[in-house]
């Protein structure tokens, strides 16, 4: 008997699916079980990994500018809010900001961090939504007709999206945010390769730890097998497509099992666990104008390696 638990059928189909396709691939989501999450918070404090820390510098100068935009009594939407670290930058600086209203797929954080969020803003509304923000999602009734609705989406996490789907996606925000609405949108810039790779590849190891977190997962919830010294982490930037790219290289010919089902690798077959696209100011206010946002103000910290953008809705 293999049985899986229902809650993990979606995780399951997505991974056989993906180890199905040549190349064989998994979708970035799955990498923040409570352990990935916590990996990704130390990636967050690394030295290499310069974007939390540009962003969050470029937060608090634009703060005064972004809550001028925006006006009061804003209800923010936060797409993927992980520990809810970045939100409060934005939080202290807004006028009366009425409710936040928070989607990830990882549950435990989630909740955990919206009840801490809660006490520490107790003047704010904090409405968690557990899914997938690509699917769709209800608002609470409150914050339907007439809000003042702003989309945040830090971290450059659009970046995970092939550039189509990030118009897509984009453009549901567009939907979401309804009329009067905006988006601010984390971006990280295109840059020198040599400061992308470091980025991804830390000397102390970290994002090796994250990227196979990813297999110790599959191993703890959906009975694998694999072996995680047989895997190598890379994270060559892929210029031409202008994106990292994170693989799981296979160090030998073997078979991965996941519940019932078995996966051939040969030597140095690569299992393709992430792309992080990154965009120039001119491509990413391009991207925003296709899904029907007007790129509004761009904020870009003094070493020029990320950006904010503030997309409005006509
Ligand atoms: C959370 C998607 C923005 O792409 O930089 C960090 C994830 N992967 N190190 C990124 C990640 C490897 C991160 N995002």
């Amino acid at each position: 008997m293999n049985f899986i638990p229902a809650e993990k059928t979606s995780f399951l189909q997505e991974v056989v699916l993906g180890l199905s396709n040549r190349p064989k691939r998994l979708t970035p989501k799955w990498f923040y079980d409570k352990r990935g999450a916590k990996l990704f918070e130390q990636i967050c404090d690394l030295p290499e990994y310069y974007l939390t820390r540009s962003e969050s510098s470029i937060l608090e100068t634009a703060a005064v500018e972004i809550s001028e935009y925006l006006g009061p009594e804003v209800i923010l939407i936060e797409y993927g809010s992980g520990a809810m670290s970045k939100v409060r930058t934005l939080l202290d600086s807004l006028d009366k900001p009425q409710a936040l209203i928070a989607i990830d797929v990882a549950d435990e954080q989630l909740l955990q961090a919206s009840d801490t969020l809660g006490v520490e803003y107790s003047d704010l509304t904090v409405h968690p939504i557990v899914g997938d923000f690509t699917s769709s999602f209800d608002l609470p009734l409150w914050a339907s007709a007439g809000k003042r609705l702003c989309a945040f989406f830090p971290g450059s996490t659009i970046g995970n999206f092939e550039p189509d789907d990030a118009e897509v996606l984009l453009r549901s925000m567009h939907n979401v945010v309804g009329h009067g609405g905006a988006a601010i949108i984390g971006v990280d810039l295109k840059k020198d390769k040599s400061v992308l790779e470091a980025a991804y590849n830390d000397a102390s190891g970290i994002s090796e730890k994250f990227n196979k977190n990813l297999l110790d997962r599959i191993n703890r919830e959906l009975k694998g097998n694999a072996q995680l010294d047989q895997f190598k982490h890379i994270a060559p930037y892929n210029e031409d497509k202008g994106r990292i790219e994170m693989h799981l290289v296979s160090l030998c010919e073997q078979m991965l099992t996941v519940s019932n089902y078995h996966f051939p690798l040969k030597p140095n077959e690569t299992i393709h666990t992430e792309n992080s696209y990154k965009y120039t100011v001119e491509e990413f206010q391009a991207l925003a104008k296709s899904a029907s946002f007007a790129p509004t103000a761009v904020w870009v910290d003094e070493n020029q390696l990320f950006s904010v953008h503030l997309l409005t809705r006509a």
